[in-house]
C-alpha cells in the first residue's frame, strides 16, 4: 500500500510520530522464506510509552530492527509496507539499498547510487533519531574499547551531520568566519591572541579557531573543524558553557589549572569536539545513575556489572536525544532492584526529556509498570492493541487471555501452572486462516479458513473473528 500526503498530514495532526503500515518482512535462508512480520499496522504517539509483548519469536525484535534499519544484511528485507516518521516514508528509503547491492557492474552500481543519493540524504537527516536498547547489553558493547571511546564515537557519528546540522545557522557561521578573516588581515598573532584573550577570556570559539587555523590540514577540513568547534559552543547553556570554560584549557592549550580537584578525563585531548564529546559522556552518565562515572568511563565493558552496562547502553541511546527510544528487553538479564532502577530511569527519560519509548518485553509485571498503551504480538502481526489500563482486567484476544493466565501468582497455590497450549508455529509454514487457530481454546470454522481483519472494539484494535462485527461477543 503507498503511502499518500494525505496519511502524513493526517498522522502529523494526529501527533503520531511513527506509524507503519502493512510491514511486511522476511527472511532468506537456506531453508526457505520465513515471514517475521506480516502486514503489521502500529502507531505511536509522541510523548507515550508503547509497550509490545508476545512469546519468543513472535516478531518483537524484527520490527524494531525494521524500524531501525538494521536488518541482517543479506537475509532480512523489508519485502513491502511503510514505516512514517517524520513525514518521511523510511520503508522504501531502507528498501532502496537492496536495489543497488548485488552483482551489478560497477557503473551500474554506480548510477543506482546516484539515484538513491537524495534518499541517502534522507537518510542522513533521520540518524540519531530514534535509537535502541538492545536486548544483551554484553554483546551489544564492543569487549575491544573503553566506555569513553564506545560512547564519543556514538556522540560524534550523529554530530558531523545530525547535530552541526541541526545546531548550527548557516549565515552565523558564514559571519563568524569572515569576521575572524578580517582580524587575521587586521592583527599579528601576538595581537589577535591578546585581543582574543581581551574578549574571550579563556576558551571560546576563537582561541579554537586559531588552533585550527594553525594545524597543517586543508582548507575544507579546516572548515569542517570549525564548525565542529562552533557546534560545541552552541551545543551548551550559557550557564554550561561557563561550567564548562572553566574546565576548557587556557590560551597555551594546557589543560586543566594545577588546582583543580575533579581530575576530569579529558587531559591530552586537543581536539574541542572530542573533548566536549567527553565531557558529555561524563554528564549523560551522571543522567542515567551510574555510580561513580568517571572510572566507568575508562573501563571496559566486562569490568561492569550487568545493570551497569545496561545504563550505559541507555546512555548511547540517549546520547542524541533521540524522538524515539525503542528498548528491546532492557531488563531481562537485570535482577529486580536494577531492573527498577533501569525501568524507572526509562519513565523518566520519557518524562523529562519527552521521548516516545516503544518497549519489548515478555514480562508482564513490568509492562504493568511502564506501558501507556500495550500491543500483543503473535507470528509476525500485532493481534491486539489499546490502552494498559483494559489489558490486564478485560482482555479481548484470546492469545492475550492466554498470555495473562499463564503469569503464575505468588498469592495463589496452584498445582499445575497454565501455559498456552502447543507452540509457536514456525514461520516458513504458517497455519491457514488465523495463526492461532492450532492453540485457541475458542477457534471457530472460519479461523481455520480465513485470515481474521483488524477490528476497532472501543479504544481498542483487535484481529480475531470473535470479534468481526466490532460487538465482542460471548465471555471469554
Ligand atoms: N537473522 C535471521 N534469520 C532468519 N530468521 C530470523 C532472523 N532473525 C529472526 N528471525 C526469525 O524471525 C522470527 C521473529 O524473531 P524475533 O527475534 O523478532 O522474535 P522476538 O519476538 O524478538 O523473540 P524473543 O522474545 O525471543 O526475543 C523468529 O521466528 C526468528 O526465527
Ligand atoms: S480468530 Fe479464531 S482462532 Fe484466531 S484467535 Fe480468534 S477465535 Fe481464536
Ligand atoms: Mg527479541
Amino acid at each position: 500500500m503507498s503511502v499518500t500526503i494525505g496519511d502524513i498530514v493526517q498522522d502529523q495532526e494526529n501527533n503520531k510520530v511513527l506509524s507503519i503500515k502493512d510491514l511486511e518482512v522476511d527472511f532468506f535462508t537456506a531453508r526457505g522464506r520465513a515471514r517475521a512480520v506480516r502486514g503489521l499496522n502500529l502507531e505511536v504517539s509522541r510523548g507515550e510509552i508503547l509497550g509490545i509483548v508476545g512469546e519468543s519469536g513472535s516478531g518483537k525484535s524484527v520490527t524494531a530492527l525494521a524500524i531501525m534499519d538494521l536488518l541482517p544484511p543479506g537475509t532480512g528485507r523489508i519485502m513491502s509496507g511503510s514505516i512514517i516518521f517524520d513525514r518521511n516514508d523510511l520503508a522504501p528509503i531502507y528498501s532502496s539499498k537492496y536495489r543497488v547491492a548485488g552483482r551489478i557492474g560497477r557503473e551500474k552500481l554506480r548510477i543506482r547510487r546516484m539515484a538513491v543519493r537524495g534518499v541517502e540524504k534522507k537518510l542522513a537527516e533521520q540518524k540519531g533519531r530514534i535509537s535502541m536498547i538492545f536486548q544483551d547489553p554484553l554483546s551489544s558493547l564492543d569487549p575491544l574499547y573503553k566506555i569513553d571511546s564506545q560512547l564519543i564515537e556514538s556522540i560524534l557519528y550523529n554530530n558531523e551531520e545530525f547535530m552541526i546540522g541541526k545546531s548550527l545557522d548557516k549565515n552565523d557561521i558564514l559571519g563568524r568566519m569572515s569576521e575572524f578573516t578580517n582580524l587575521l588581515k587586521e592583527k599579528s598573532t601576538e595581537e589577535l591572541m591578546d585581543w582574543i584573550n581581551q574578549n574571550y577570556g579563556d576558551g571560546g570559539f576563537y582561541k579554537e579557531v586559531f588552533f585550527i587555523s594553525n594545524m597543517s590540514i586543508s582548507e575544507s577540513e579546516k572548515k569542517i573543524k570549525i564548525r565542529r568547534a562552533l557546534a560545541c559552543t552552541k551545543l551548551l547553556t550559557p550557564a554550561e558553557t561557563r561550567k564548562l570554560k572553566a574546565k576548557l584549557p587556557d590560551a597555551t592549550g594546557r589543560f586543566f589549572k594545577p588546582n583543580n580537584r575533579r581530575r576530569l578525563p579529558i587531559q591530552g585531548i586537543r581536539d574541542p569536539i572530542v573533548r566536549e564529546a567527553m565531557l558529555f559522556s561524563l554528564e549523560l552518565l551522571e543522567f542515567v545513575g551510574m555510580p561513580n562515572p568517571e572510572n566507568v568511563l575508562t573501563s571496559y565493558p566486562h569490568e561492569l556489572s550487568g545493570g551497569m552496562k545496561q545504563r550505559v547502553m541507555v546512555a548511547l541511546a540517549v546520547a542524541n536525544s533521540p524522538d524515539i527510544l525503542i528498548a528491546d528487553e532492557p531488563t531481562t538479564a537485570l535482577d529486580v532492584t536494577t531492573q527498577y532502577q533501569v525501568l524507572y530511569l526509562l519513565k523518566s527519560i520519557n518524562r523529562k526529556l519527552k521521548t516516545t519509548v516503544i518497549f519489548i518485553t515478555h514480562d508482564l509485571g513490568v509492562m504493568a509498570a511502564v506501558a501507556d498503551r500495550i500491543a500483543v504480538m503473535y507470528a509476525g502481526r500485532i493481534v491486539e492493541i489499546g490502552p494498559a489500563r483494559h489489558f490486564f482486567d478485560d482482555p479481548l484476544h484470546p492469545y492475550t487471555s492466554g498470555l495473562l493466565k499463564s503469569v503464575p501468582q505468588y498469592d495463589e497455590r496452584v498445582r499445575k501452572l497454565y501455559n498456552i497450549p502447543g507452540q509457536v508455529p514456525d514461520i516458513r509454514k504458517l497455519p491457514s486462516g488465523c495463526a492461532f487457530h492450532p492453540r485457541c481454546e475458542r477457534v471457530m470454522d472460519i479461523c481455520k479458513e480465513s485470515d481474521p481483519v483488524d477490528e476497532n472494539v472501543n479504544e481498542r484494535r483487535v484481529q480475531c473473528w470473535l470479534y468481526s462485527d466490532g460487538v465482542k461477543h460471548g465471555s471469554r
